[in-house]
């Protein structure tokens, strides 16, 4: 099927193992009431780099990820991280921010603290961890405010330093820029480059063509519950293989046979 980079990082100058990688999924279906949604998936992603994924609305990227990241079970197929099925310790080193931020009705600071004491760091170590994570985010002086008040982009904002907090070794990250100003999603891919660079991987949904050139190191392109191709970013963007993707690239609606 796809055309699989073996080391697709633009950063290889650093020398990173990641203990969860690589992370293999092999013929994932997803087809809740017998509609395939997803349809025998297979990928394979490397450490290093920010793998991101692309593709129309109702593509499955959303699901597939939710998959990858043990959130949803799939109907059929497997998810392996380094040859070893999802366990509690493989779980607990992978963080995801959604699509739509899940925030608790609390403090911002106690967001944090909420997701670090679930992810065992102790009471110690708690405050220090979320006071620079906010920092991190730019979000400091929001740290006693109800998350719930906060606006959209704010909110996006705070749920990647409650993930960054955890120190993952995967961040998967749904559109985490979708509702951002311009010097939002500067701060946030800022972010998001300085975690790769500490050798996290980044495993992203994007639909800011712009952003995918700047951040990609590969890109994984979903249409109608299937990778497309799965291509390193410079390559894709130069010539993408399937059509689907020239058609996206192109901002032409794939239709399929040529109707
Ligand atoms: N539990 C479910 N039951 C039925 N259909 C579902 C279910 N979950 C998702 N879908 C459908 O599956 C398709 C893929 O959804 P998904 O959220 O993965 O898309 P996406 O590629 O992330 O799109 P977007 O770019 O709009 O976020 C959509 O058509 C959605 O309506
Ligand atoms: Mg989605």
């Amino acid at each position: 099927m796809n055309n699989i980079p073996q080391n697709v990082s633009p950063n290889a100058s650093f020398a990173v193992t990641n203990p969860l990688l690589p992370l293999r999924a092999e013929d994932l279906s997803y087809a809740p009431d017998g509609l395939a949604l997803l349809d025998k998936v297979s990928l394979q992603i490397a450490e290093g780099g920010i793998s991101m994924i692309l593709g129309p609305n109702g593509a499955g990227k959303s699901i597939l990820m939710r998959i990858l990241h043990g959130l949803i079970p799939a109907s059929a197929g497997t998810v392996s991280w380094r040859g070893q099925t999802a366990n509690r310790e493989i779980r607990k080193r992978q963080a995801m921010v959604f699509q739509k931020p899940v925030l608790l009705r609390r403090s911002v600071t106690a967001n944090l603290d909420h997701a670090l004491n679930a992810a065992g760091v102790p009471r110690a170590d708690r405050n220090r961890r979320a006071t620079e994570a906010l920092k991190e985010a730019g979000i400091a002086h929001l740290a006693a405010r109800p998350a719930r008040v906060l606006s959209g982009g704010e909110q996006q904002r705070l749920a990647l330093a409650r993930a960054l907090s955890l120190q993952p070794d995967v961040l998967f990250l749904d559109e985490p820029t979708a509702s951002l100003d311009p010097a939002s999603t500067a701060a946030i891919e800022a972010l998001v480059l300085a975690a790769e660079r500490r050798g996290c991987k980044i495993v992203m949904i994007s639909h800011d063509i712009h952003q995918a050139r700047r951040l990609a190191s590969e890109i994984i392109f979903m249409d109608r519950g299937r990778i497309a191709e799965q291509s390193a970013a410079a390559a894709f963007f130069e010539a993408p293989s399937s059509a689907a993707a020239r058609d996206y690239l192109a901002g032409r609606l794939h239709l399929p046979n040529g109707a």
